[in-house]
């Protein structure tokens, strides 16, 4: 797909968004989630605009072509199916590309615009709805949100398996999600101050402040969308693997995991900062698409929770605890964080609400 201006595509773009809109009623999505949330959803359609993500892609694909020549690949989530004609260029025979959303149509068109009718077959329908003609080589996806698992559309992904042959191609093979604890005085207190409104005694002649508290809880829930600079970790990141091969999509439904940090330097720790990579696992070799602050940045940004009290630890102390993610029906997660200094005893937590984040990043 080329845009030859960035006009072009702005105006291709708002095309998408606007008839996404009209037809928004007819939407299978409607089955599974309430409209706002599948609004917001359909709405990330800039990600086809983050460079290292689409081109993160392709090379994945194109240097382990002996993994898609002549082979049958199922592209889950096509979107305006830009990884089935990177399949394509791979050498794939044929790509079975699904597409929930309406979008489904402009898959088709440029499917026939580039004269790719004979290899890319568009199914208009959701991944647990269709039927694929036969078992699939390769399952190629992009179905990760904000902190991998906002969107829960890799419940969709590990759903397609059901298509995969024995021995097929996970495409991304595996993610995941880095944690580790931060020190960040401004944003706190910036979180803070974003509740300040609520403290006024006469506005419009009447006193606010009894919604003071439940205004900083609200502020509280919500998970920072931005990124920031490496120095503001106090400690190396624990990881957490989800291999698409192995996993089940009920295993997607309440994720625990649990944390030991070795502090590398004293001070307030205000939170837990997430990131996540995936990998594609070719037979000839693995290439990572990595959201981490030390890399290039993507539009999954990163994602910090804030405790609800900071939390003093010195360097060489541990900070241990845990983080429960459990999905709810609004196509995200419940986040809910407790964590000790084990030799102070102080301890902090928080709940959040992964649905409803604050981007901050200007
Ligand atoms: C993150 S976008 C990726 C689009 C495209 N693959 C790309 O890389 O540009 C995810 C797409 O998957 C679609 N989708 C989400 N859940 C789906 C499901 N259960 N079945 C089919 N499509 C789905 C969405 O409508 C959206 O177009």
């Amino acid at each position: 797909m080329r845009f030859s201006t960035q006009s072009e595509f702005q105006d291709f773009h708002r095309m998408l968004i606007s008839w996404m809109h009209l037809r928004r009623d007819q939407s299978v999505f409607r089955q599974r989630s309430e409209d706002s949330s599948a609004l917001q959803y359909f709405q990330q359609q800039n990600m086809l605009q983050d460079f290292l993500r689409t081109a993160t892609y392709q090379k994945a694909m194109l240097l382990n072509e002996d993994d898609f020549k002549d082979k049958v690949v199922l592209d889950v989530g096509c979107g305006t199916g830009i990884l089935s004609f990177f399949a394509v260029q791979a050498g794939a025979q044929k790509v079975y590309a699904v597409e929930a959303s309406t979008v489904a149509k402009y898959a088709e068109m440029l499917v026939r615009s580039n004269g790719l009718s004979n290899k890319i077959t568009v199914l208009s329908g959701r991944i647990e709805e269709v039927s694929c003609p036969e078992k699939v080589d390769v399952i190629i996806s992009e179905p990760m949100g904000y902190m991998l698992l906002n969107e829960r559309m890799l419940e969709s992904f590990l759903h397609a398996k059901h298509w995969l042959k024995p021995k097929g191609m996970m495409f991304p093979t595996q993610s995941d999600i880095h944690l580790a604890p931060f020190t960040d005085e401004h944003l706190y207190m910036e979180h803070h101050a974003r509740s300040n409104f609520w403290n006024q005694s006469c506005f419009y002649g009447v006193n606010l402040s009894g919604l003071h508290s439940s205004a900083v809880d609200e502020f509280f829930k919500q998970p920072i969308v931005d990124t920031f600079d490496m120095q503001i970790l106090m400690a190396r990141s624990v990881k957490y693997t989800i291999n698409f091969l192995e996993a089940k999509e009920e295993d997607l439904h309440r994720l625990e995991i649990p944390f030991v940090f070795k502090l590398l330097q004293s001070g307030l720790i205000h939170g837990l900062a997430f990131w996540f990579d995936v990998a594609f696992v070719g037979s000839k070799m693995t290439i990572w698409l990595s959201t981490s602050p030390t890399e290039p940045l993507t539009h999954w940004y990163q994602v910090r929770c804030l405790l609800q009290t900071p939390l003093f630890a010195k360097m060489g102390q541990t900070l241990s605890g845990h983080v429960h993610l459990i999905a709810n029906k609004r196509q995200s997660y419940d986040i809910h964080i407790s964590a000790v200094v084990d030799q102070s005893g102080f301890k902090s937590g928080n709940s959040l609400d992964l649905k409803n984040p604050f981007f901050r990043y200007a």
